[in-house]
This record gives C-alpha cells, structure tokens and sequence, in this order.
C-alpha cells in the first residue's frame, strides 16, 4: 500500500471520508500529536488501529468530536463539573472520561464502562470530523512504545506503507498528549498530566485530584496506558536529575571514551556545559511551552544520531512540566511497569 501525506483540502478530506467509511484508518493533526483516526463505532476498524500500532489490547482509545457534536448521544451521564470543564475549555488539550452509553464498538474502551471524549481545537482536526460527523477513536500515531509523532513526517516514519493516507496539518503546537480528566466520580482525577495542568481545572471547578495506582494491590488500573514503557527513542537512555548534572557530565565523558556516539538532551542553559565538552546536544528550548512542544521531535531526533542519550529532567517541576516530566521518565523506562 502507498501510504499519501495530502495537505487538508475539500479534496483530501473527500478522500479522508471515504476510506474511513469503508472501514479504513486515516492518520489526522490535532494540536497535541497525530493521531491514528478510524470509526468508534467500526468493530474492524478499531481492530485495525491496534494492530497497526501493535497497541497491547487493554489500553482504550480516546474518541474525538468536533466542537457542535451531541455528547449526550455517546455518554450516559455528565456531572456537573464536567459540564463547567467543557464550558471553560469547549476544544484544546483536555480528554474527560465518562460513563459510557455502550454506543461505541466495545473494543474502543477495551471492557471499562467508560468512555473518553476530546475536542480538538486543531482547525484541520475540527475540518476532519465535521466531514465524517461521526466519532473517531485516535490514538497517538506511533508504533506502541515509540515516540509520539508532532509532524506528517513523523507519522510517515513508523506507518508507511501500513496506512493510505496521512493528512497533514503541519507541526503540532502543543507537543504532548492531551491531559485525561476522569469524570465518573464526585471529582475530576486527573489519569494523565498534559496541557491542561491541575491547577486549570481546580481554578474551573474548585477541585481536582491526580490519580495514583496501587499497583500492589493487584487491583485493574484506571488508565491502564499508565504503566506502559512509552514514548521511546530506539536508542539506549540514560536520564538525570537537573541537580545530578555534574554526574550526567561525567557519564557523557565516560561513555564518549568508552566508544559510545552520545548526545544530550537538555533545556537551553545546559548546552555550553555540554558543547564545552564536545558533545552533540539536542535543545529543548527556554520556556514551559518551547520544551513541551520540542520534546517528541528531539526523542526522534536522537535515534538517528546517537546510540545512547543522556537525557536532563527539565529544572521545573510544575504545572505543564508535570506531563513533560512523566513523558521523559516512561520514554527513559528500560521496560515496563510490572504489575
Ligand atoms: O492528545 C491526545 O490525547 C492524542 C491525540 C491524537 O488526540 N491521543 C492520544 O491517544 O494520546 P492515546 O491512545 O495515545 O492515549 C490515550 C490515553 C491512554 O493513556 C488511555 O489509557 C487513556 O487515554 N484512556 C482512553 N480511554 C480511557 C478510559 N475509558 N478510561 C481511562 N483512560 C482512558
Ligand atoms: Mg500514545
């Protein structure tokens, strides 16, 4: 199969309707990653998402509307938070999940009695889902385990040949996945830190929790894509804490000796430290927003240069860094989570 890259045209999103009607995968922009679209209600479909990306089959995709859709023909019941949460953030990075009407197919939320919903405020995302109507289940289009993809290109990389077309929206802005918001209690708990930090949401509705599994209670994870090695550069990593940098510049000395092709992954003001000592660094900028955004396209970016990265926490530990934070450490897993 030839696999097309077509920018967003009445044309390209013809094309786009047509192939997901007939029960096929298109991959699509939204402004936190691209996304591997296909019909929540397609049972072959949906199949046909997590065998493309080799997805472990208990980890549920998330199903993307456009802005006027009827949320009420997919959910059973919205609490009155979730409510405000919509009113405050009608698109953008936030996916809430709700009480499932058992609409969609049942591979979509993989058992769970729930079903998350996101809104995208990419303008070819919102074009996307107004010309199919119906609701499209994405998940982030990578093989499972790689880095997400912020560009066409990306998505090209680890699909090609495998998917017929892939429209592309440009690079995307926001650079991590979108925050997942359970809805189904007396408070929203956040399952996944991204864009819409929990100080956003608390300043919205008064209260917002995070969740933490008990993994040794053997109890089923909320979120089960939580415990996955995820997000990985095909290269070896090593990641160290903003305060343990004269330890991260030893190992890169270290390992540079040994015969190693080493790079560093680092916020801007660490680059001449590195740079001093010859190394190759991968800069993810300044600001919150700069390292958000930069984050996947320098993890793909190592695993054409280097063998191992050493890779610098970012010195801020808040708000939009606590998803940035979570994304690097599970990009630097050496395996997964054991349960
Ligand atoms: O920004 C995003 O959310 C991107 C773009 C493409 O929209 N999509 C994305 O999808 O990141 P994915 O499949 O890579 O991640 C979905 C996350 C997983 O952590 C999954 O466990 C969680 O959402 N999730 C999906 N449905 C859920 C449900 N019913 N209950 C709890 N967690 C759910
Ligand atoms: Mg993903």
């Amino acid at each position: 199969m030839e696999t097309k890259i077509k920018k967003i045209t009445p044309d390209s999103l013809r094309e786009a309707k047509n192939i997901i009607e007939s029960g096929g995968v298109v991959a699509i922009p939204t402004e936190t990653v691209y996304g591997l679209g296909g019909s929540a209600f397609d049972d072959t479909a949906v199949q046909k998402i997590f065998e493309i990306k080799g997805r472990p089959n208990d980890n549920p995709l998330i199903a993307h509307v456009h802005r006027d859709y009827d949320l009420s023909k997919l959910v059973d019941f919205q609490p009155s938070y979730a409510k405000k949460l919509r009113e405050a953030f009608p698109v953008g990075p936030l996916t809430l999940v709700y009480p499932s009407r058992g609409k969609v197919s049942p591979r979509v939320s993989c058992g769970l009695d729930t079903l998350a919903v996101r809104v995208p405020s990419h303008e070819g995302a919102q074009a996307f889902l107004r010309a199919v109507e119906i609701p499209i289940v994405a998940p982030s289009a990578n093989l499972s385990r790689h880095v997400s993809p912020t560009s066409a290109r990306h998505v090209l990389d680890d699909f090609d040949g495998k998917i017929p077309l892939i429209l592309d929206g440009g690079e995307c802005v926001g650079g991590i996945e979108s925050t997942v918001c359970d809805c189904t209690g007396e408070t929203p708990v956040i399952l996944r830190a991204g864009l819409i930090t929990r100080e956003m949401i608390a300043d919205v509705v008064g209260d917002c929790k995070v969740y933490e599994p008990k993994l040794e209670r053997g109890e089923r994870v909320k979120s089960p894509g939580i415990l996955y090695k995820h997000y990985s550069p095909r290269c070896q990593t090593l990641l160290f804490a903003a305060d343990d940098i004269e330890n991260a510049a030893l190992t890169y000395q270290r390992e540079t000796l040994g015969g190693k092709r080493v790079a560093v992954l680092c916020e801007e003001r660490w680059l001449t430290l590195f740079e001093t000592l010859g190394a190759k660094t991968l800069n993810l900028g300044k600001t919150r927003s700069e390292i958000a955004a930069r984050l996947y396209k320098r993890l793909r970016e190592a695993e054409n240069i280097c063998e191992l990265l050493i890779a610098i926490e970012p010195t801020e530990k808040d708000g939009v860094m606590v998803g940035v934070l979570n994304r690097l450490q599970k990009a630097c897993l050496s395996e997964d989570i054991k349960r």
